[in-house]
């Protein structure tokens, strides 16, 4: 069985230091750093059952490393390597370049003026025939033609309208069989049309406020696992009748940041 590969970044360095989206405000230096361990430990213990997982070392002086959906976007040995928005996240880039690099990928670097923050703000649908990819918030436009000029593949951009769901993963979620889960509201007009012209109603799991609140699309899939943050019952049974398993994990102290499961996680290939 070929087993997917992940990278994650142990919390060593993690705290709520500065305030760039609206999940951080208020939480300033409020994370528990031993409940941050051992959330993160039960996700790593969990996601390792299943996967591959690979880590690289957080540096001081980068509390949002963890997040390492953010470290780039991998396609084939290819990767793109994020540019962050805020220069409280640039420092990370370095770090995450040498890893891929010394990982054997083919790292590529956007430019400085077309920012992109990697998985955070694009992903691809289930049998990667197209890729989706945010902006509105952190990723440049600019930047989606840049993948689609390097990789030759259909980028399609969404527009992110609501601050609280400032990366693509926050709101969006291709599931391994072809469905999409996701929480309409936090994109504009067109971007809803332009996702129901891809996804047949029947398979759109529209996913109410409260739950997407939860980061219920920051789910990490694994073939038929699903791992996330709690959800509600609903939410829950609904992906259960479509044969998924459910995995829920507490990870409250990363909501602090405004992350969760999927944050915590890059595809690699
Ligand atoms: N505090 C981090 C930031 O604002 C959280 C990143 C969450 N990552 C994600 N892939 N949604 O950049």
């Amino acid at each position: 069985m070929d087993r997917s590969m992940l990278l994650m970044c142990k919390p060593t360095y993690y705290d709520v230091n500065y305030v760039i989206n609206p999940w951080m405000e208020g939480n300033l230096h409020k994370a528990s750093k031993p409940r941050a361990l051992a959330q993160w430990q039960s996700l790593h213990d969990e996601l390792a059952k299943h996967a591959e997982v690979r880590l690289v070392t957080q540096q001081q002086g980068s509390p949002d490393m963890v997040f390492t959906a953010n470290a780039g976007l991998a396609h084939g040995l290819s990767v793109a390597l994020s540019r962050f928005q805020y220069a409280e996240r640039q420092a990370e880039e370095d770090h995450f370049g040498r890893w891929f690099a010394e990982a054997g990928y083919d790292v590529f670097e956007m430019p400085r003026e077309m920012p992109f923050e990697g998985e955070g703000d694009a992903l691809f649908a289930s049998d990667c025939s197209r890729l989706w990819a945010g902006y509105g918030f952190r990723t440049s436009m600019q930047s989606h033609d840049e993948l689609r000029r390097r990789w030759d593949v259909p980028v399609h951009s969404l527009r992110l309208s609501d601050a609280r769901f400032y990366h693509l993963d926050t709101c969006f979620a291709p599931l391994p069989n072809g469905d999409l889960m996701y929480f309409p509201q936090a994109f504009d007009a067109e971007s809803r049309r332009l996702i129901e012209q891809f996804y047949a109603p029947e398979q759109r799991i529209i996913v109410a406020e409260a739950d997407a609140l939860r980061f219920a699309c920051n789910v990490v899939c694994l073939r038929s696992k699903l791992v996330l943050n709690q959800i509600g019952q609903e939410l829950r049974q609904q992906l259960q009748m479509r044969g998924f398993e459910v995995i829920e994990l507490e990870l409250d102290e990363f909501l602090k940041a405004g992350g969760a499961a999927k944050c915590l996680v890059m595809h690699l290939t």
